[in-house]
């Protein structure tokens, strides 16, 4: 939530902002605002709703040429999003201080009443400002601005990424980061802060994690980063891996529908170099879990929140079944406050796409606390949960900027399935030629992909044929149950309708009263090909809800013979493994409410309300 940008050096400073906060508006587009220095003189500007706004703005009002700026894209927690309550927020007297925050300072009622008793007037509503005019009042009074600054980010408590110009400093930017992201950018004779690489990769692709408690000093020749208690911080440099025009629309008419035709590429990527063609799994970046410790694994906890926990829910099918370890899944934010019962032989495994997720980091450093190790599977290098685990494998998705998550669902699902391999293998639980068959299957799922993708117009049809619908219900079973609750939940985020997955086998246990003439009904119908096939049943389920009026559309395997004579609509995905299939299936889903959202002339990239990154709990 909310995207940060810093800025030092010889280049426009205004085309780095504006260009750093397009690749960071989907952290937040409630309000956007830049400050640089010109000239020794702070000049801000700041506007309501989407960047655009913002840059009509500037071209009404134009900035001088600058070296130096900061800027921010907000998504709004405190006071309403309007232009007085966008960042940046000034302090001092004379206004020469320039501030921009992400998070939340959970102590800034004490701080505002300390501020408006010796006389500090508020220009907006939120917790940011705050801090833009204690750190001006420390260095008009110490006339030290590194000092003033590392005092008063000890005072703040909370999350918080916070940078900050002042004009009688104009060749530094300060930034401090506590529970909030912040990675710096490295180039020559110039240098960046973002409250992710996305924001500077054009730019440089040798980039540093700031960790937690840290406080950077950017210059255009140097970058200094210490410890809130002021002593000098070890860093350590790595290289971005993403590919800048990846985080470019590339033709596409939006992110999310280029991010949809990304899955084949984006699942090889995240099998590649973990699976040999012979089914063998390896998985290196997870080697600091030995041998040892995997056979003594009693139980696994998957902790994530959202789409990236129906990634968990399927992942649990793939462990269980494979790797024969009782697994839970749980929502970050319930687990974290529930006292949950977590020894040193439980495995916790985070799943995030961002890595920013503020639950699922309490999550896992409770976990930690507790005593269990922590792996993550993310997809963004230098995040803090990748930090903060025990072992992380990355996904591999490249950059997802669309706010509803889709490639980096179905890497995260590739990612649950290499783990329940290497489990299983490590524990013995299924057998090697078992595993070796499972492997060789999962290789030919990005090609599998590749058919759906090429098969998605009809899946676009049905959606935009939907436009009207006030309500659609998802039905599956197995790995079809997760399916269908990401179903209802893009097209919550996406169409602003009422939308909701069951498990097939609990529609007679209520929700088969939601069922009237004409409601629509996605059924994910599993393969009639597996032995233990829960195919007849979901045929049964189809027909009660028809029988009362319900219009089905099956996703259902190609080769199914059966499912056109109970179905209006068929969307046939390809044959594989039956877990596998959770895949195939969704994707179809994502295009369906991709297609009912442009008909129906909604922004699929940035839907209302929502970011694509909660860095608040
Ligand atoms: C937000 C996004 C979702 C995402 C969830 C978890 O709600 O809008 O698309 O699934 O956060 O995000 P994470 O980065 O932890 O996967």
């Amino acid at each position: 939530m909310c995207g940060i940008v810093g800025y030092v050096g010889p280049k426009s400073t205004l085309e780095v902002l504006i260009g750093g906060l397009r690749r960071l508006e989907y952290r937040g587009y409630d309000s956007a605002g830049v400050s640089v220095i010109a000239n020794g003189q702070l000049e801000t500007r700041k506007k309501a709703g989407k960047l655009n706004n913002l840059v009509a703005e500037i071209e009404a009002h134009p900035l001088p040429t600058a070296h130096i700026g900061i800027g921010h894209t907000r998504w709004a927690t405190h006071g309403a999003p309007t232009d007085g309550n966008a960042h940046p927020h000034l302090g001092g007297q004379t206004s020469r201080l320039s501030l921009i925050h992400n998070g939340i300072i959970e102590n800034f009622a004490e701080l505002k009443a300390e501020l408006l008793a010796s006389g500090t007037k508020f220009s907006s509503e939120t917790d940011s400002e705050v801090a833009a005019h204690l750190i001006a009042k420390a260095f008009e009074r110490t006339g030290e601005l590194v000092a003033a600054f590392t005092e008063v980010v000890n005072r703040l408590h909370g999350a918080f990424t916070i940078l900050v110009i002042d004009q009688d400093q104009p060749d530094v930017v300060l930034a401090a980061r506590r529970n909030a992201p912040l990675v710096i950018g490295l180039g020559e004779h110039e240098n960046f802060l973002g409250s992710d690489v996305a924001a500077f990769v054009e730019h440089t692709k040798r980039a540093i994690a700031v960790g937690q408690d840290q406080i950077v000093i950017l210059r255009a020749e140097s970058v200094e980063v210490i410890g809130f208690d002021g002593k000098p911080a070890e860093t350590e440099e790595f290289e971005v891996d993403w590919d800048a025009s990846a985080a470019s629309k590339g033709g596409w008419p939006s992110f999310m529908a280029k991010e949809i035709a990304d899955q084949p590429q984006s699942i090889a990527d995240t099998l590649m170099g973990r699976l040999s063609h012979d089914g063998h799994v390896s998985l290196g970046d997870l080697a600091a879990l030995s041998p040892e410790y995997i056979k003594n694994i009693d139980r696994l906890v998957i902790v994530a929140c959202g789409t990236a926990s129906y990634a968990g829910d399927v992942g649990k099918y793939a462990i269980e079944k494979w790797a024969r370890i009782p697994v839970s899944v749980e929502l970050s934010h319930e687990f974290r406050y529930r006292n949950p019962i977590i020894t040193p032989n439980t495995l916790v495994v985070a799943i995030s796409q961002s890595g920013e997720t503020m639950d699922t980091l309490m999550a896992t450093r409770y976990a930690r606390e507790l005593g269990a190790k922590v792996i993550s599977i993310c997809n963004t290098q230098g995040a803090t949960l990748a930090r903060e685990s025990d072992a992380t494998l990355y996904t591999h998705a490249g950059p997802e900027v669309a706010v509803a998550s889709t490639k980096a669902l179905t890497s995260q699902i590739t990612a649950t399935y290499l783990l329940a391999l290497m489990l299983a293998e490590a524990r013995g639980a299924s057998a090697p030629a078992e595993l070796a068959r499972l492997g060789k299957e999962l290789l030919k799922l990005p090609a599998k992909v590749t058919d759906v993708i090429e098969n998605l117009p009809q899946a676009m049809a049905l959606g935009t044929a939907h436009a009207d619908a006030s309500s659609v219900l998802f039905l599956g079973r197995n790995v079809g149950f997760p399916v269908a609750m990401e179903g209802a939940l893009k097209l919550k985020e996406l169409a602003y309708i009422h939308a909701e997955g069951f498990a097939a086998g609990e529609l007679k246990h209520g929700p088969i009263a939601l069922i009237e003439e004409g409601q629509p009904v996605i059924v994910i119908v599993p393969s009639p090909r597996d032995a233990d096939s829960l195919y007849p049943k979901v045929i049964s389920n189809i027909q009660e809800i028809r029988a009362r009026g319900a219009k089905v559309i099956a996703i259902a395997e190609e080769g199914d013979a059966t499912v056109g004579d109970y179905a209006e609509s068929v969307v046939f995905v390809p044959q594989t493994e039956p877990i596998f299939s959770a895949v195939l299936s969704v994707i179809p889903l994502q295009a369906f409410a991709l297609a009912l959202s442009t008909a129906k002339g909604l922004d699929v990239d940035q839907p209302r309300n929502l970011a694509k990154s909660v860095t608040v709990e």
